[in-house]
């Protein structure tokens, strides 16, 4: 059976297509608070900031179905000098929204991650006590859960079907709390300005924490590596984005772009354009 693909066009503060209850899992990403070179001046004040992240964790937590699981990937940010909390404060509005805190994995880039200004550069023009800033070669994957899953609920087929290959999973080192994956290139053109995270971090997200023809919400979809990664894993998808130019570079990286593939079989894909609330 073919899985079905939703993008909606739109402000994700407000998740009205989307019934209660219907969403298995959620993998995503939000903007980082004015980060530097992705978001400069986006958000007015932190304060909005958090507010967006409120509402947001308040629609997910009407969506989510009982016992599922958001995938959080977010990280401090140091934006004109000032450090800010987000991992602490997200972690705090998803708990104040009804979530359970279950984890935090650490994201760990390659050593030679350099593209935020390598702010040990200051000691080494200083080389003298107080001038440490380190680099930043990390970010955080937070793992909330909305109540008890029940475990008997899902019949044996679909349990075989979902089944995690044990090699890759320690190979590949998903058993620790420490996740080293690589990141996307800056200079990747289907990624191009949207600080897109690596097809690697939805993937185990979607194999470790859903079943084979549920449906996956994203709803800072970006460039739609969530939506291509669900749909390669026999999954459904739902993807919110804001911003309307990267319709088409969502429906190229997910294989919707109308060119034929080896791989084409009867998924079907559904663009839902809100009145307004997007940006050009
Ligand atoms: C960090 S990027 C996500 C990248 C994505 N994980 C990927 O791999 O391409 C965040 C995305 O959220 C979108 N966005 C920001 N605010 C939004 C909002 N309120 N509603 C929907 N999308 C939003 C941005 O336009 C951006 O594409």
């Amino acid at each position: 059976m073919g899985t079905h693909h939703k993008l909606i066009i739109g402000n994700c503060m407000d998740m009205h297509e989307i019934p209660e209850e219907s969403i298995q899992l959620v993998v995503t990403s939000p903007p980082y608070f004015n980060a530097p070179f992705d978001y400069k001046d986006l958000f007015k004040s932190y304060g909005q900031y958090l507010g967006v992240l409120k509402k947001v964790a308040k629609e997910l937590f009407r969506v989510v179905e009982r016992g599922r699981i958001v995938v959080l990937n977010i990280d401090d940010m140091l934006v004109k000098g000032i450090k800010y909390p987000i991992v602490a404060d997200a972690t705090k509005i998803f708990q104040e929204a009804g979530f359970n805190y279950r984890d935090r994995i650490i994201w760990k880039k390659p050593d030679g991650y350099l593209r935020i200004s390598r702010r040990s550069g200051v000691l080494l023009q200083n080389p003298y006590p107080m001038y440490f800033y380190p680099d930043n070669l990390l970010e955080s994957i937070l793992i909330f859960q909305k109540g008890k899953f029940d475990y008997k609920s899902i019949p044996k087929s679909i349990k075989e079907k979902s089944k995690i290959n044990i090699k890759e999973f320690m190979r590949n080192k998903w058993f620790m709390t420490l996740w080293e994956i690589n990141n996307v290139l800056p200079c990747s053109p289907l990624e191009k300005d949207i600080a897109a995270f690596p097809e690697e971090l939805p993937y185990r997200a979607i194999k470790l924490f859903s079943y084979v023809g549920e449906t996956i919400l994203d709803p800072f979809l970006g460039s739609g590596t969530t939506m291509k990664i669900a749909r390669q894993l026999g999954r459904n998808s739902i993807g919110i984005e804001i911003k309307k130019s990267l319709i088409p570079i969502i429906k190229k990286k997910v294989g919707f772009d109308g060119q034929k593939r080896l791989d084409d079989n009867s998924d079907t894909f559904e663009i839902i354009m809100r009145p307004k609330g997007w940006i050009e």
